[in-house]
């Protein structure tokens, strides 16, 4: 089968590589190649894509939310997030899918079992908090709070969660169980930490969805003051691993996808 991810810019996804290793694993002969498309040339999405006679794709930033007027269906879970990262093309149908929340809450739940009782702060309100919360929804029973910079991105939210304002949220800390940043400060150069740790409990887990690098500021911040701290490796593996499943039908080998990423970040350092 043949396969692919398309963003703008794509020259440093991992997915390619990540993919192949599982393939290999699985002694399957399916192909996964990186497209550039950039936003300008997105009307020709469909062209493009059909050309290459492609079984799936993933798609990334910046065109998980242009993708959708493209879709023939969008399944339930998507629809409520509003951003698509799979593509299935079925007897040439196009069904979108997103993989993302399920892939990083998988992850969450195997170094946090008890998650159902967890009070869990997610900051930043965007794409990736959206998808985060749509799925965390389905499994914690106290509400989720969201904190953003912005309140008006709220405009956009369905899903009924506490609305906090950053500061809110570094005053309110100490009642959380589980932080997650899912914000972009703190990503490649960025040293911002997006909000103060000072109120932090001793037992919280702070997490970021970034995984390059591996310690963001706020992760290297908690880890300093003594909380465990869980990046957003497995989330990426995971949502590849989702993806895969859902254009095969078949279980990914997801250590052989994470050993491929860790050995290629080693290989960029
Ligand atoms: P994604 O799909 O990755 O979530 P997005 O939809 O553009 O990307 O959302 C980015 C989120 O990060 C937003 O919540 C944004 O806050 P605003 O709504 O106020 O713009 C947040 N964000 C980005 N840079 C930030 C920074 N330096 N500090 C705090 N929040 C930031």
């Amino acid at each position: 089968m043949k396969f692919a991810v398309i963003g703008h810019p794509i020259d440093h996804s991992l997915s390619p590589i990540m993919h192949d290793a599982n393939f290999k694993s699985l002694k399957r002969d399916d192909t996964y190649e990186a497209l550039n498309i950039p936003p300008k040339h997105f009307h020709l999405i469909k062209e493009i894509i059909n050309e290459k006679e492609l079984d799936g794709f993933n798609i990334t930033i910046p065109h998980k939310e242009s993708i959708i007027p493209y879709l023939d269906e969008i399944d339930d879970h998507a629809q409520k997030i509003g951003a698509i990262n799979t593509v299935k093309i079925e007897n040439g149908r196009w069904l979108g899918y997103n993989t993302d929340g399920v892939g990083y809450v998988k992850g969450l739940q195997a170094v946090y079992p008890n998650l159902e009782d967890a009070k869990i702060l997610l900051i930043g309100a965007g794409g990736a908090s959206k998808g985060l919360a749509a799925t965390l929804n389905e499994i914690v029973k106290a509400p989720l709070t969201v904190a953003n910079r912005t309140m008006r991105r709220f405009e956009t939210w369905d899903l009924a969660v506490e609305q906090f304002t950053l500061s809110e949220a570094e005053q309110a800390l100490n009642q959380f169980d589980i932080v997650i940043n899912t914000t972009p400060a703190g990503m490649n150069q960025n040293k911002d930490v997006v909000i103060a740790l000072d109120n932090l409990a001793p037992h919280t887990l702070v997490s970021d969805i970034v995984y390059v690098p591996a310690k963001t500021p706020i992760l290297a911040l908690a880890e300093a003051k003594g909380n465990p701290i869980y990046n957003g490796l497995d989330m990426f593996v995971n949502q590849g691993a989702e993806s895969f499943k859902i254009w095969t039908g078949q279980d990914a080998d997801t250590d052989t996808m994470k050993n491929a990423v860790i050995e290629q970040l080693k290989r960029r350092n």
